[in-house]
C-alpha cells in the first residue's frame, strides 16, 4: 500500500517546487495591496469574495494560489500586473498608493461601491491600459493628470458621480474607448483623444456646441453617444463625414439645427438619433444618400415641411424611420408604405395628410388641424411634391 503515501508526498514536493520557483512580491507592492485592502470596509467583504482571500501573512505573488490571493490580483515576475476585483458590493475608497503598483496594466473594480475621489496618482502608472471603475460612487473631478497615463486604451468610468469639466484628454493617443456615461460632467467638450473608436458621454450635463477642434482628428470614431446632455447650437455637416462613424446618438439635447452634407462614397453611418431636441427647418434629404443608413430618428423636434421623397426611393436602406412629434406636412411618400412593411417606425403626431391608417407607421394620429394651422401661420402650405 506504500504507493498511497507516495502520491501526497509527490504533491507536497511539487507544491514546494512551484512555490520556490514563483517570484515573491516587491515589498512596496505588497504594502500598496495592503493599503488597497484596508481602504475597503471589512463589513463589505463577504467571506466568499476575492478580497477575503487576501491574507498578508502570505506573499501576494506566490503560487500556487490555493487558499490565499486566489483571485483579484495577478502577478508577472513578482510584479502586480492586474487588479481585477469581483463585483461584491465592496465599499471603500481607492488608495492613492495604488500608484506603487508600477507595472499595473489593468485596474478593474467595476460594479462595487467605491466612493471618494479618483486618485490623481493613477496617472503615473506608465503601463496602465485598462482603467475600469464603472458602476461605483466615485465623485469629484476626473483629474487632469489622467492625460499623462499614455498607455490607456480603455477608460470606463460610467455610472459614477464624477463632476466638473472634462479635462483635455487629447494626449491619450492609445485610448480607443472612453465611457463616462451617467455622471455629472458639465462644461463643453474638450479636445478628444485622436484614436477613439467609441466615445460615450450619455446622460451628463455637458453644454456648448460640437466644435471641429474636439473632433477633427477622430478618423477612427465609430460610436458617438452624447444623448441626454445640454448640447446646443447646430450639428455641423462635417460630423456626418467622420470616415469611420457608424452610430450617432445626440437625442435629448438642446440642438436647434442640423446640416447634412452629401456623404463620402464609403460612408459607414448606420444609425442617427436626434430625437427630443429643438431642431427647426426641413428634413435634410441628404440623409437618403447615406448608403448604409438603416435607422433615422428625428422624433419630437420642430421640423416642418414634407418628408423628402428620397427617403423611400428604390434601393433605400432605411428600415427604421421615427419622425413623430414634429410639424411635417404634405403627403408622406407612398414608397414608405409599399415593400411589405420594410420600414418601421412612426410618422404620427405631425401635420401629414393621407397617412394611410392601415400602415403601422401611421398608427399614432396626426396633430389637430388647429395646431397645424397655427404652426403654418394660418393655412397649411405643403411644398409641391417633386416627381420621383
Ligand atoms: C492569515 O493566515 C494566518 C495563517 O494561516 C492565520 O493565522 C490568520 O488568521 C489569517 N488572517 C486572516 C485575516 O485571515
Amino acid at each position: 500500500m506504500s504507493h498511497f503515501l507516495t502520491i501526497p508526498a509527490a504533491t507536497v514536493l511539487l507544491l514546494f517546487l512551484i512555490t520556490a520557483a514563483s517570484s515573491s512580491a516587491d515589498p512596496s507592492e505588497t504594502a500598496a495591496l495592503r493599503a488597497f485592502k484596508s481602504s475597503v470596509k471589512p463589513a463589505s467583504i463577504p467571506p466568499s469574495s476575492c478580497l477575503a482571500t487576501w491574507n498578508f501573512s502570505f506573499d501576494p505573488c506566490a503560487a500556487p494560489r490555493v487558499t490565499h490571493f486566489t483571485c483579484g490580483v495577478t502577478c508577472a515576475a513578482g510584479r502586480v500586473v492586474q487588479l481585477t476585483l469581483d463585483s461584491q458590493g465592496y465599499s471603500g475608497t481607492l488608495t492613492p498608493l495604488i500608484s506603487q503598483l508600477s507595472q499595473l496594466v489593468t485596474l478593474d473594480v467595476g460594479e462595487n461601491d467605491f466612493h471618494g475621489p479618483i486618485p490623481a496618482s493613477i496617472a503615473s502608472l506608465p503601463n496602465l491600459r485598462n482603467l475600469i471603475l464603472r458602476v461605483n460612487s466615485f465623485s469629484g473631478a476626473l483629474p487632469a493628470s489622467i492625460a499623462a497615463a499614455k498607455s490607456l486604451t480603455t477608460l470606463d468610468l460610467a455610472r459614477n458621480s464624477i463632476s466638473g469639466a472634462l479635462p483635455d484628454l487629447s494626449p491619450l493617443e492609445s485610448l480607443t474607448r472612453l465611457d463616462l456615461s451617467y455622471n455629472k460632467l458639465t462644461g463643453a467638450l474638450p479636445r478628444l483623444p485622436p484614436n477613439l473608436n467609441e466615445l460615450a458621454l450619455k446622460s451628463n450635463s455637458l453644454s456648448g456646441q460640437l466644435t471641429k477642434s474636439s473632433f477633427s482628428e477622430l478618423t477612427h470614431l465609430m460610436v458617438l453617444e452624447l444623448a441626454e446632455n445640454s448640447l446646443s447650437g447646430a450639428i455641423p455637416s462635417w460630423l456626418f463625414l467622420l470616415p469611420s462613424l457608424q452610430q450617432i446618438d445626440l437625442a435629448k439635447n438642446g440642438i436647434t439645427s442640423v446640416s447634412v452634407a452629401a456623404p463620402n462614397s464609403n460612408s459607414e453611418l448606420v444609425a442617427v438619433d436626434l430625437s427630443y431636441n429643438k431642431l427647426e427647418g426641413n428634413l435634410p434629404e441628404e440623409f437618403a444618400d447615406y448608403a448604409a443608413l438603416r435607422s433615422l430618428a428625428l422624433s419630437y423636434n420642430k421640423l416642418r415641411g414634407p418628408i423628402p421623397w428620397q427617403y423611400s426611393r428604390k434601393g433605400s436602406t432605411l428600415r427604421r424611420l421615427y419622425l413623430d412629434g414634429n410639424y411635417l406636412n404634405g403627403s408622406p411618400p407612398q414608397g414608405l408604405f409599399s415593400g411589405g412593411g420594410q420600414v418601421s417606425g412612426s410618422l404620427g403626431d405631425n401635420c401629414l395628410r393621407r397617412c394611410p391608417a392601415a400602415s403601422e407607421l401611421c398608427l399614432k394620429s396626426q396633430k389637430p388641424a388647429s395646431i397645424c394651422q397655427q404652426a403654418y401661420g394660418g393655412k397649411p402650405k405643403p411644398k409641391p411634391k417633386p416627381k420621383s
